[in-house]
């Protein structure tokens, strides 16, 4: 029994060289997410700071972890704040998410993301901008969109042809943005599942 059990840990260790790290506040970061160089594996880096959990993009700036689903080697981080009395994303400043193309991250396919105060020239581009897109019943319906309202704003659904890796926003362009995780199109918009998931490629 004594030898099973050594011989278990022997694999374990082959499989993963470092373990998991330890919780960061109340959230548990299962490998391979590593806040640290001495736990999980390095290129899955997270930051623990201030008592939560946070994920830097390739602009810089960081986002709040908001939950992990390891066995489905994915995360939700939160879209970005939008600025007090504008329709501005807090990243608008480096031009909205980018994540690093040489991370194992990038963005689902299960992400709705709505667009806010747009310029006409986005209706050039296959987006969903009628009056019944899902952006309408954010700045309708969220307090965080209503300083978007009446702006042109605009949906999509982050699909497999499109950059897994950015959501675009600038000024002349969107200037905000949020994302729905799984949306639920019958469901009240306040309480849609906001986030931004990620996926991220299993260590080999
Ligand atoms: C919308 O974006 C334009 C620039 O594209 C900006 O001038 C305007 O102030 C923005 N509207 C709001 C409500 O922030
Ligand atoms: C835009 O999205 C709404 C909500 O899903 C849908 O009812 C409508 O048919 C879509 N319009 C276009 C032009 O795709
Ligand atoms: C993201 O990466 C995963 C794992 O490599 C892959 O299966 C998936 O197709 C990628 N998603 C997108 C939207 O490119």
């Amino acid at each position: 029994m004594e030898l099973v059990i050594f011989l278990m840990l022997i694999s374990v260790t082959q499989v993963s060289s470092l373990g998991a790290c330890p919780k960061c506040g109340s959230m548990e970061v299962p490998y391979p997410l590593s806040t640290d160089d001495r736990c999980g594996d390095p290129r899955y880096k997270v930051y623990c700071k201030n008592g939560g959990l946070e994920f830097l993009s390739a602009g810089g700036v960081y986002y709040e972890v908001l939950s992990i689903d390891s066995s489905a080697y994915k995360l939700v981080i939160s879209p970005p704040m939008i600025q007090k009395n504008t329709c501005y994303s807090s990243d608008l400043s480096v031009g909205g998410l980018s994540l690093d193309e040489n991370l194992p991250f990038n963005i689902s396919t299960h992400n709705t993301v709505l667009l806010l105060n747009c310029s006409s020239d986005i209706l050039l581009s296959p987006l969903n901008c009628s009056s019944n897109s899902f952006c309408r019943a954010y700045e309708n319906n969220v307090v965080e969109g209503s300083t978007c309202k009446n702006t042109l704003c605009c949906h999509y659904l982050k699909d497999s042809a499109m950059t897994s890796h950015r959501i675009r926003i600038r000024v002349g362009g969107c200037t905000a943005y949020t994302s729905v995780v799984n949306i639920k199109p019958d469901d009240p918009a306040g309480s849609w599942n906001y986030g931004i998931e990620l996926q991220w490629v299993c260590p080999s």
